[in-house]
């Protein structure tokens, strides 16, 4: 079974979402994957997504509440078979903590290689549904890219 491990830096607001909708692409078309989500930081450490992140996710049909933030950890560097950040920072980050081969989310489903934003600190709930349309572009092109094999792993 392939992995794939989404990361941002909180591991409460983006890679949630990423990790809740590449699980609900996944189950609707029978793909085997283990999927994870993990942030750079430990400062939410144990906690559920973001209010406003389960509230997109519930708006299209997917529950994150059972989610707990983590950072990620060394044993990650082993356990997966594709890594993808929200941004550049977070991919910066990952490749300083010896990760060999990280993408970024922008590099699929034409968003032009583009950040994911933090939503975390927009006003209101109009950021979080924006992040929540170009993580779906993503993660779609993402996982069907590595269901027909174009996609180089680690
Ligand atoms: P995320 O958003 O990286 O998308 O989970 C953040 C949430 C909280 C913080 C940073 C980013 N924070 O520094 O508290």
């Amino acid at each position: 079974m392939q992995s794939i491990l989404f990361v941002c830096l909180g591991n409460i607001c983006r890679s949630p979402l990423a990790d809740g909708i590449a699980n609900k692409i996944a189950r609707e078309n029978d793909l085997e994957l283990y999927i994870d989500s993990a942030g750079t930081s430990a400062f939410h450490k144990g906690e559920p997504p973001c209010e406003n992140s389960q509230k997109v996710a519930q708006k299209y049909g997917i529950d994150i509440s059972a989610l707990k933030s983590r950072p990620i950890v060394p044993k990650d560097l082993e356990e997966f078979d594709i890594v993808v950040t929200m941004d550049e920072q977070n991919k910066k980050d990952l490749l300083s903590y010896g990760f060999k081969k990280v993408y970024k989310l922008g590099e699929f489903g034409g968003l032009g290689n583009a950040d994911i934003p933090d939503p975390y600190y927009y006003k209101g709930f109009k950021g979080f549904e924006l992040v929540y349309e170009m993580i779906e572009k993503g993660v779609k092109d993402l996982l069907d890219k590595v269901e027909n094999a174009k996609l180089d792993k680690k």
